[in-house]
C-alpha cells in the first residue's frame, strides 16, 4: 500500500525556514525518516511538496485515482485559507490526516481555525519531524 505524503508551501525552505518554530530537519530528512518508518509497516511513500494551492487539488485527486492508502497533509498556510483543500478532501473517499510541524492553536488566531481539520480524519501536530512519523503509523492502522 501507499500513503501519500502532500506538503504545501513554503515547505521546501523547511530547516532554514523559522528553525525555533520548524526544527532543523529539512523535507528531505523527513523524507527520509518515512521511508525508514513505511518500509518497516510494509508501506510505501509517495512524497510531494508544492507552493501552489491547486497542485495539493490535483494530487488530493491523484491520490484516490492511485489507490493510496491514505494521504498524510500538510498544507501549510492553505490549512487556514483554503475551501478548495476541505472540498478537495471531502471529493475524495481516501482518508486524510492532517500533519503540522508545530502547534497552530498555541499560535496566532489566525492559525486556530483549520479548513483541512473539518474533513480530515485525524490530526497529528505540533510534535515536530516526528508530527509526519507518528501520522504514518496512524494511517498504517486504518
Ligand atoms: C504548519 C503550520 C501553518 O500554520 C504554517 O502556515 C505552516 C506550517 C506546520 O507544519 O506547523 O506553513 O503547517
Amino acid at each position: 500500500d501507499t500513503v501519500f505524503v502532500l506538503n504545501g508551501p513554503n515547505l521546501n525552505l523547511l530547516g532554514l525556514r523559522e528553525p525555533e518554530i520548524y526544527g532543523s530537519d529539512t523535507l528531505d530528512d523527513i523524507a527520509e525518516m518515512l521511508e525508514d518508518r513505511a518500509r518497516a509497516l510494509g508501506l510505501a511513500i509517495d512524497m510531494r511538496q508544492s507552493n501552489h494551492e491547486g497542485h495539493l487539488v490535483d494530487w488530493l485527486h491523484d491520490a484516490q485515482a492511485a489507490g493510496a492508502k491514505a494521504v498524510l497533509l500538510n498544507a501549510g498556510a492553505y490549512t487556514h485559507t483554503s475551501i478548495a483543500l476541505l472540498d478537495a478532501i471531502r471529493a475524495i473517499r481516501t482518508p486524510v490526516i492532517e500533519v503540522h510541524l508545530s502547534d497552530p492553536a498555541t499560535r496566532e488566531a489566525f492559525r486556530h481555525l483549520s479548513y483541512v481539520a473539518m474533513a480530515a480524519a485525524d490530526t497529528v501536530q505540533g510534535l515536530g519531524a516526528r508530527s509526519y512519523v507518528v501520522a504514518l503509523e496512524r494511517a498504517a492502522a486504518l
